[in-house]
């Protein structure tokens, strides 16, 4: 990009989310402090990313005529993937035809929005350590290819994220369950599962990797420091920067970050998710675009992350310095409601050096995430022991329960 215009204007610099949650709202965020126009598209309305974007949308976003329907109407100069579940090959189509540029580019989205394309990718044709990993399309499958890889191993749905669908099977005596589970929760019904074997690992880590435009004028890959994180069933609990690792663990890591990020290509922020055990490395997965453990960065860094995809999507310099160690803890819904209200935030912030973000998500459910709590402090421990306080004195009511006690107040 040669010049950022003005908003609103035949000289406007558009931006087009597809997907805006509580990420796309960062990212939009960090695009209008730049002055960017910005167009959030998702499949609900009032998502967060609708609530701060220019103009907003709402289509399914799985649908490659609304897809390219809506991009032509919004002529965006880019398009950026904040979710896996999208039209990809209309993305490809999007991109050859010169309609707008895709970001990274339209064959990372569409890779890694399939497990088996990305898993290939990284171990068959870059030769990328990995767990073993075989496909099956049918229970008799799953039952020969987990056989084969023994036991313990995963499965997941190749079609999900957020560890939807995926479980652990212990024995064969698990088969059936986990081919059940993998079959009703992921993003597609009835889809193809690949079966990895358990790795025990020591620590997982975000290694955050940027393709930005550097001093040279050329494309550069960029690394943040890595981030350590706790899942629970397959999704992100807490997180902390930095994940202290050893010398040749950290240089294994950024060189297996840097074979995938550059052969994804384009610009903007990677997440390289990779598993650790003394100085052995693992390649998980990896998104072309801002992680969940990434919201660490707000507090941590001198750019986040989203302030770093931000900056490389446009062409612009980054900076990937840690500031200070932090840590970051999820603030679930804790019930299911629509419109639910926030108590206590005010003791939360009590927690020194802590900030939170609330994302504004019309409906809450149990384990949905509703907001994060981010903390400094002298060294990651004490960080994440300020984020967890900082969440859990969050919290979430539904309305109904918000009017009985206002009611009693009254009275
Ligand atoms: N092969 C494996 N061995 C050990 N743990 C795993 C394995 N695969 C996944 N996990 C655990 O499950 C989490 C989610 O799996 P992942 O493949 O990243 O799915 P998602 O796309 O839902 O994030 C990982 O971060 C890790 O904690
Ligand atoms: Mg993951």
């Amino acid at each position: 990009m040669k010049r950022i215009g003005t908003p609103l204007s035949p000289s406007a610099t558009r931006v087009m989310l597809l997907g805006s949650g509580e990420l796309g709202k960062e990212v939009i965020i960090a695009l209008q402090r730049l002055g960017v126009e910005t167009i959030a598209v998702d499949r609900y309305p009032n998502a967060p990313g609708h609530q701060v974007a220019h103009r907003s949308h709402v289509i399914p976003m799985t649908d490659g005529e609304q897809l390219r329907e809506l991009i032509k109407r919004e002529r965006p100069h880019l398009v950026v993937p904040e979710i896996e579940a999208i039209a990809t090959e209309t993305l490809l189509d999007i991109e050859r035809e010169g309609l707008a540029e895709v970001i990274p580019t339209a064959r990372a989205a569409n890779l890694t929005m399939n497990r088996e394309g990305i898993r290939r990718l990284a171990a068959e044709t870059l030769g990328l350590p990995t767990s073993p990993y075989k496909f099956a399309d049918s229970l008799a499958e799953l039952e020969a290819a987990a056989g084969r890889i023994g036991y313990p191993c995963v499965v997941k749905p190749v079609m999900s994220s957020s560890g939807k669908g995926q479980s652990l099977m212990r024995s064969a005596g698990d088969i059936t369950k986990a081919w059940e589970y993998s079959q009703t929760a992921g993003r597609v019904k009835k889809s193809r599962v690949i079966v990895e074997g358990f790795i025990d690992f020591d620590y997982e880590i975000t290694l955050l990797t940027v393709r930005a435009v550097g001093a040279s004028g050329a494309v550069e890959t960029f690394f943040c420091d890595p981030i350590g994180h706790v899942q629970v069933n397959g999704d992100y609990v807490e997180s902390w920067q930095p994940q202290p690792m050893s010398a040749a663990a950290i240089a294994t890591s950024r060189e297996i970050a840097h074979k995938v990020t550059n052969e994804l290509g384009g610009r903007g922020i990677f997440g390289v998710e990779l598993f650790i055990k003394n100085d052995q490395v693992w390649f998980s997965e990896v998104s072309p675009r801002p992680h969940d453990t990434g919201m660490v960065t707000m507090c941590s860094q001198v750019q986040s992350e989203f302030e770093l995809h931000a900056r490389a999507i446009l062409g612009l310099p980054v900076d990937t310095r840690l500031r200070t160690p932090s840590a970051s803890a999820v603030i679930y819904g804790g019930v299911e409601a629509a419109g639910i209200a926030y108590e206590n935030v005010a003791d939360a912030l009590r927690v020194p050096q802590s900030d939170i973000r609330l994302f504004g998500k019309p409906e809450a459910f149990v384990k949905r995430r509703m907001g994060v709590a981010l903390a400094n402090g002298a060294n990651v421990d004490e960080a994440r022991e300020r984020a967890k306080l900082v969440a859990a004195r969050v919290q979430p009511v539904a309305l109904d329960q918000v009017r009985k006690t206002e009611a009693v107040k009254v009275i």
